[in-house]
């Protein structure tokens, strides 16, 4: 890999996806679109490969990769799966749900991409190119969000290729993600099912499938995309915001207030359409260069939680 380079968006076509997957079998870094963000993947069995995720983000060593695989049956061959494992996974995947699960072999993704852990983050993205793309690498393929570590997380293949042009890859531009959140991440390594990050499944719907889920344990991991401060813009945010004050642009929500300057999440009101728009409104605000960026109050249910996780990570002091 070169030492400066250009992440470069490329059209999917049967030929880009199998040129991405032989390079993901290379050990090379390939961007690519799912429904709730960009990733940015490499082969997870490979050590070699996984410290380029790490380099090319900036990213603490001590925070883990999810494994992207393109099936139930494939995720099964990585992780142990229980009889409830197996009923929300039926449920949900393809789909933004991620499920921490015990480790069952240590051969399909290495040390350094599970930070060390005994269990395993695993999911099955929705869009088909994606699970494509997994299916014609035939590994698991550890992806983190295509970002700088502790930036917004890209959902369009320019935000990939402006976020990480220090390095040199190919962006499998999958249009805009649908979803616009990460995924929802459930702990099912123990007794007690675990909501780890609120994301693109509402927790309302697993928790009708397995009852209520616990806050994090305390001995979880403290992972950067569970710390305080994260996805962060370089504006403060102003949280629960009634209006705008002087200096101030508005990240609204279900209508703005007469004559103000900004941009709202969903006219409508509606939380799927205001997780879709989230990080790309916050991208523009933030590159019109507010000092400043008020924000309107998002009900806290259903995708309401990861919107307001998000915005919270966004707004808290940084270290
Ligand atoms: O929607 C998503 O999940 C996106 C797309 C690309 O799939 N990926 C994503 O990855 O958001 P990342 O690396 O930005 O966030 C993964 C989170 C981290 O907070 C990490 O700590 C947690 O998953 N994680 C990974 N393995 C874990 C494990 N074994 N136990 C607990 N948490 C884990
Ligand atoms: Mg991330």
């Amino acid at each position: 890999m070169l030492a400066t380079g250009v992440m470069r968006p490329r059209k999917i076509t049967k030929a880009s996806l199998a040129r991405a997957a032989s390079a993901l079998r290379a050990g090379r870094l390939v961007a690519f679109a799912t429904e709730t963000v960009y990733g940015l993947g490499a082969r997870a069995d490979d050590p070699r490969a996984v410290a380029k995720i790490y380099a090319a983000k900036r990213r603490p060593r001590f925070n883990p990769l999810i494994a992207h695989v393109p099936d139930l049956a494939a995720a099964k061959r990585i992780a142990s799966f229980d009889a409830r494992a197996e009923m929300v996974a039926r449920a949900f995947w393809p789909g933004p749900l991620t499920l921490v699960l015990p480790l069952r072999s240590s051969a399909g993704v290495c040390n350094a991409a599970r930070a060390g852990l005994p269990s395993i983050a695993i999911r099955v993205p929705a869009p088909k190119q994606a699970r494509d793309l997994l299916r014609l690498a035939g590994v698991p393929i550890a992806a983190p969000s295509a970002n700088p570590s502790g930036r917004l997380s890209p959902t369009r293949a320019i935000d990939v290729a402006r976020g990480l042009s220090h390095i040199q890859g190919d962006v499998l531009d999958g249009g805009p993600c649908a979803v616009g959140v990460e995924s929802t991440i459930v702990d099912l390594t123990g007794e007690t099912a675990r909501l780890l990050r609120p994301g693109g499944v509402a927790a309302e719907d697993i928790a009708a499938l397995i009852g209520d889920l616990a806050a994090p344990g305390g001995n979880t991991i403290k992972a950067p995309g569970m710390l305080a401060s994260h996805y962060a813009p370089r504006a403060q945010l102003r949280l629960n915001a009634g209006g705008p004050e002087a200096g101030e642009l508005y990240l609204g929500f279900g209508g703005m207030p007469q004559g103000t300057d900004g941009i709202d999440l969903s006219p409508r009101g509606d939380l799927a359409e205001a997780a879709r728009n989230l990080f790309v409104a916050l991208r523009d605000l933030d590159g019109r260069g507010a000092a400043r960026i008020a924000v309107a109050a998002i009900p806290e249910k259903g995708l309401g939680r990861a919107i307001n996780d998000r915005l919270r990570r966004a707004a808290a002091p940084r270290p």
